[in-house]
This record gives C-alpha cells, structure tokens and sequence, in this order.
C-alpha cells in the first residue's frame, strides 16, 4: 500500500537527535513495520528478495575476487587460475560468484515471469516494472563484460562475436565497434574498460535502479496473485483489511526462503559449480587465443534465446534489431496489454495460452541458442535430415511466436475480445 510516514520519537536522547536531522527510523519503520503487502502473496513472490540476495552476493564476492584479479591481457587468466589455487578460500569466492551470475538470472526470470502471471506491469505499477526493465537490461550488461574478464577461449570469442554486431550498423558499425574494443581485436584496451564497467559502472547502477525499483513498488504496493488492490478495502484503522505488515511476517518467511535458497546454492557451488558447462563454459578453462576458434561459439544459457534469434533471422543487421526488439517488446507491456484485469486467475483462455506459447517459445530458443536442440533434432529425425535447416526453420517459428505473443495480447484487449472472469473485491485464502 502507499507510503505511511510518522514520524517516530525515540526516547533516547541521542538517538531523538538523529531522527531530528535525518529520520532514519521513520524512514525504517515506514519501509518495514508500517508497510503493508498483501496477505496472500504466493511462492512466485519470493524471487524478488532472492534476488536481492544475489546481488549482495555478487557485490561482495566480486570485491574479494578484485583483490586478486589483473586486468590485463596477459595477466588475466593466470590470476583467475591463482585465485582458484593459491589464494585461500579463493576457490569458493570464485564459484559463487559464477554460480551467483546464473543463480541471478534464474531468479530473475521467475521474477519476470511472475509480472506476466499476474499482471503487475499494469496501472499503477508500470514504473516499477520500467525499472525492473532496466535492471534486466543493465543485469545482461553487467554479466557480458564479467565474461570476458577470466580472458579464457570463450571470453575472448564471446566478445569478439557480440561486439562486431555493431558493425553491422550501416555507416558507423565498423568505426563503433573498433572504439567499443578500443583494438581491432578484443585486446588489453577491452579488458581494462570491461573491467572498469564491471567492478564499478554498472553494479552502482543496478544498485540505483534496484533501490529505486523497490521504493516505487512500496509507492504503490505489491499486487497479489488476485490483481486485487487491497487498499480499496482500508479497515477501521485506514490500513488495508487484506494486508499484513511486511515486518514481521514477510520479513521472517524471507529469512526462511532465503534459507533454503542458499542450502540450494550451496549444494551447486560445492557439487556442480560449472554445472556441466550451463554455468562456466568447459572452453573457457582454456586460455584466449586469437589464432584458435572454438569449436562451438555461444554465450552463457541466460543470453541464448537471444542468441538464437541472431542465428536464425536470415539477415545480420536484422538478426540485431530483433535481439533488441525483443527486449524492447517486454518494456512496452504495460502499454500493449489494455486488459483490465490483471491477474491470470480471472483473464480470457487466450491470454492463459499466449502467455503459455511465449514460455515455450522463450525456452526452446535458449535450447537452439545453446546447440542444445541439435542433438534433440537429429535423435528425433533420424539419419539423412538436414538438422541445420529443420533447426533454423524451427527457431524462425519460434521467433513469430515469441513476437505474436505481443501482437496478439494487444489485439485481444484492444478490440475487447477477451473474455474474463469475475475480480473478487477481497482477496483469496493465504498461499493459493
Ligand atoms: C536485481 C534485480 C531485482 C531485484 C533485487 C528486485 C527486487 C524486487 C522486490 C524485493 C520486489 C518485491 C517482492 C516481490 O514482489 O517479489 C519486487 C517487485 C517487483 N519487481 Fe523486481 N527486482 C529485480 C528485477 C526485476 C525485473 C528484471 C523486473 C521485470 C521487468 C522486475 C519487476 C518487478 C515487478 C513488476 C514487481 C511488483 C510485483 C507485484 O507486486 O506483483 N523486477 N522486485
């Protein structure tokens, strides 16, 4: 629910001070005891304080692996190996750092996804999901330039790949991506910007945004898996009848999620830290050489459905303008979508199925994005099928359907063709 500022006066003298000069309290108590989140938030709610969690993770271990790291071309992938080997406890700062950049990214897909489900991008919370947009977006930036830094195979091809995308720019493509390397081939100029913007530019960045995302969220409040505003419902007291205090009963099932979150992560970071090469690329325990390609290119999972789509649109510059409408796609939603019912509860079948297809299609991208598909292709196809074309006329589909999604949810709430269901004024049972 909005905002609810008293100011407190400590009895403690010099603590009355304070508050006098900076309200620290009021702000505190503001945020926390006299912020009141719906009663029947669900499991799909707990990804936003675990991503809270991860970014602290990543800005702490990141600060110790800074300790130990060179920036430099030919220094870079030897401290990397010192810190796994020498430095003590270096190992484990190392793996959770990496298995922290796609514990993140998990996170906050659900997160997104969780926006779609229940329609939390809609009025009044288009800033919030604004914000959150441009976390992604700084999120995927601040993971490509952490990529390169180990300076193994796949850094250096990674780079290479993704930054000459912008020479397919007409005109000023070959000069831009000759001033993004700061080289004619990724180089020392390279890592030590991508090293300034990772360590520094960006995570003060995506902190900014991360705060601002929250304090426009607590403007408005959570919405709920009901899409019911609770504050159209105050109790005797002016506070919603269906909300409950964030602290302490949001704060204390937090520190349980996030509990059993970090057992969860612990498990990957001591047992499967490259997870199979989903999380750190087997190429990449290779040092960089510029005179040997990998055989495979491809960035981690959390990039490949994008990947995908520059595969297999036919056209180079088209291929990029597509990877960014895709993204530029999600930051309209709020707009595309004209449904005036939120949560997925209460919508049309058609946007329940859309919204299914999109999944799907997001998902299998990623797998032809990450060579996963091919082997699934030619096991299912057998013998003489040629895999590349099926796989490519495939991914095409799924392009359509990642982008119809958008077209169609906007012609179904437009032109009034969704059928809905009836919104409760009250919301449901807890935990449904
Ligand atoms: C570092 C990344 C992020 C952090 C730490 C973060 C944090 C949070 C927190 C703590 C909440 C309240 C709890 C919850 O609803 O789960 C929240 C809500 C929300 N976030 Fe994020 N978030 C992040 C990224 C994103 C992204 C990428 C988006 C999508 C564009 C997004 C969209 C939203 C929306 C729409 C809500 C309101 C949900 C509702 O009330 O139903 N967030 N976020």
């Amino acid at each position: 629910m909005a905002l609810h500022y008293e100011k407190i006066r400590p009895t403690n003298r010099v603590l009355a001070w304070i508050e006098d000069r900076i309200p620290l309290l009021s702000f505190t108590a503001a945020h926390t005891t006299d912020y009141y989140a719906p009663k029947n938030l669900n499991v799909w709610y707990y990804f936003g304080v675990l991503a809270g969690v991860v970014l602290v993770n990543q800005l702490v271990t990141g600060i110790f692996l800074t300790m130990h790291y060179t920036p430099s071309a030919a220094g870079a992938f030897d401290s990397v190996e010192h810190i796994m080997r020498d430095v003590e406890w270096g190992w484990l700062i190392r793996y959770m750092h990496s298995t922290g950049a796609s514990l993140f990214f998990i996170v906050v897909y659900l997160h997104m996804f969780r926006g779609l489900l229940y329609g939390s991008y809609k009025k009044p919370r288009e800033l919030v999901w604004i914000l959150g947009m441009l976390v992604y977006l700084v999120l995927m930036a601040e993971a490509f330039v952490g990529y390169v830094l180990p300076w193994g195979q796949m850094s250096f091809w990674g780079a290479k790949v993704i930054i000459s995308l912008f020479g397919a720019i007409p005109v000023v493509g070959q000069g831009l991506t000759e001033w993004i390397m700061g080289d004619y081939l990724p180089g020392d100029a390279t890592l030590n910007r991508f090293f300034a913007l990772h360590v520094i530019a960006l995570p003060l960045v995506l902190l900014l945004l991360v705060v601002l995302h929250v304090l426009a969220l607590h403007e408005v409040g959570s919405n709920n898996p009901d899409g019911v505003e609770i504050e159209d419902t105050p109790g005797a007291n002016g506070r919603p009848l269906d909300g409950i205090p964030f602290h302490p009963y949001y704060s204390f099932e937090d520190l349980l999620v996030t509990s059993v979150f970090l057992i969860i992560a612990a498990f990957v970071v001591f047992f499967a830290p490259t997870f199979g090469g989903w999380f750190l690329e087997h190429d990449n325990f290779v040092e960089a050489n510029k005179l040997v390609t990998p055989e495979h290119i491809k960035p981690v999972w959390y990039f490949t459905p994008f990947y995908a789509m520059l595969r297999v649109v036919p056209h180079k510059l088209l291929g990029v303008v597509t990877m960014f409408a895709a993204i530029g796609a999600l930051f309209l939603m709020p707009w595309l979508d004209r449904g005036k019912v939120k949560s997925i509860r209460y919508r049309g079948l058609g946007y329940k199925v859309a919204l299914g297809m999109f999944a799907v299609a997001f998902v299998l991208l990623g797998a032809i994005g990450a060579g996963a598909a091919t082997p699934a292709i030619a096991a299912v196809l057998g013998q003489g099928v040629n895999v590349a074309a099926v796989e490519n006329g495939l991914g095409r589909v799924l392009v359509a359907a990642y982008f119809g999604f958008f077209g169609f949810l906007w012609v179904y709430t437009a032109f009034g063709i969704e059928r809905t269901r009836p919104v409760p004024t009250r919301v449901g049972s807890p935990h449904t």
